[in-house]
């Protein structure tokens, strides 16, 4: 519990304080930090967080040297894309 909680949260807040941030969402069939972005465009909330939904890990890094942080949004199952998720992240927050 709390994943995508917390990746909306970093998110949120370093992009207040000016960072180009976005989150990927990898849980597509879910679409839950998906949803929310479009929940906050929907109430003009401030400020807008990007989020993109992407079936593969390789893609959304590719966007991830044009910003300050890269939140990935992960499934609640492990894959072989969590692990590569893990290799090419600073931090990694399991809530438990
Ligand atoms: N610290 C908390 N205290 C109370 N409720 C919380 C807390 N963290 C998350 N929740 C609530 O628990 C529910 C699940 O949280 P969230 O979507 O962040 O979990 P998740 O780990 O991303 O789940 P999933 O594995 O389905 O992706 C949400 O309704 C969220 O508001
Ligand atoms: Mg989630």
């Amino acid at each position: 519990m709390s994943k995508s909680t917390l990746a909306r949260l970093l998110a949120r807040e370093f992009a207040v304080i000016g960072w180009g941030v976005k989150i990927a969402d990898m849980d597509i069939s879910q679409g839950t930090s998906f949803n929310w972005a479009s929940r906050r465009l929907q109430n003009h909330i401030h400020p807008e967080i990007p989020v993109q939904q992407y079936g593969s890990v390789s893609k959304a890094l590719a966007e991830a040297e044009s910003l300050d942080l890269l939140v990935f949004d992960g499934a609640p199952h492990s894959t072989a894309g969590t692990k590569e998720i893990a290799k090419s992240s600073d931090m990694v927050v399991i809530p438990t």
